[in-house]
């Protein structure tokens, strides 16, 4: 990837990977073909932001909301998601990547929590990007569990009402020790955040891209990151303020 700064790279980039069910129907083709598709996009992602020395990307991968998706697409979802981790883990040995999952994982089918399991373990003393998969993942849900461990520190006298701060909250989120997402993309033409990382998108620059998923490729991806080094991250201070560095 040429053109980009080395200085000036999200620390933390964040996607929301849509649009792969449209790009299948689009080709007549079932909806999971896109799907497995879409993970060729993952390995081509994945190993740009490697390359390029991001260090922390967190994939949606799939939303509290999509357990409600036909029961067909959700297993077949499921079985694809615990081939891709199985065939991927040598590679992410390889290059020095850590997963971690964030989401309600009970929900998951236990064959699925096996297999991620292994590979955070098999991963665990890796030290270069940390890869985040957000599965069985809601924003909302998030925020509600963080409040409920919370209140049982609080109850459990560990922690008192005046000690919580925006820190101390978001330590108890999936995310606790994850700088905020510098940059969030999404393809396939919405504009939305469909209950992704609520708390944490608070100051995040965003991107959208008509593109399916599938579809999207290495120039599509550099043209988005040359997009984020064009912006000016104000985060309420004046342009002026920015410039001066302080
Ligand atoms: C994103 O593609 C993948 C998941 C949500 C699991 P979609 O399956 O949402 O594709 P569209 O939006 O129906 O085209
Ligand atoms: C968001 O995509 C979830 C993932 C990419 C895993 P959806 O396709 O489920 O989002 P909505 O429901 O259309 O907003
Ligand atoms: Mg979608």
């Amino acid at each position: 990837m040429m053109n980009l700064d080395p200085e000036k790279l999200p620390l933390h980039l964040a996607i929301i990977m849509d649009g792969n069910g449209r790009w299948a129907q689009q080709r007549m083709l079932k909806r999971i073909v896109g799907h497995q598709r879409g993970a060729e996009t993952v390995n081509m992602v994945v190993e740009q932001a490697w390359r390029l020395g991001i260090k922390y990307l967190t994939l949606f991968a799939f939303s509290s909301e999509n357990w409600s998706r036909p029961a067909m697409e959700v297993r077949a979802l499921m079985t694809l998601l615990k081939k891709y981790i199985r065939q991927e883990t040598a590679r992410m040995m390889r290059k020095n990547i850590r997963y971690n999952v964030i989401g309600n994982r009970s929900d998951l089918p236990d064959d699925v929590n096996a297999t991620l399991d292994e590979a955070i373990r098999q991963t665990s003393g890796n030290t270069g990007m940390l890869l985040t998969l957000a599965l069985s993942y809601g924003g909302r849900q998030e925020l509600s569990m963080a409040a409920s461990r919370l209140a049982r520190d609080v109850v459990a006298g560990k922690c008192s009402p005046d000690e919580i701060t925006t820190d101390v909250f978001g330590s108890y989120l999936d995310t606790g020790g994850l700088p905020d997402p510098d940059f969030l993309i999404r393809t396939s033409g919405e504009m939305r955040i469909s209950n992704f990382l609520l708390w944490q998108l608070a100051y995040t620059e965003l991107y959208f891209t008509e593109t399916n998923w599938p579809d999207f490729t290495i120039n599509e991806f550099q043209k988005a990151l040359a997009d984020f080094q064009a912006r000016e991250r104000r985060f309420g201070k004046t342009s002026d303020q920015i410039s001066k560095r302080n």
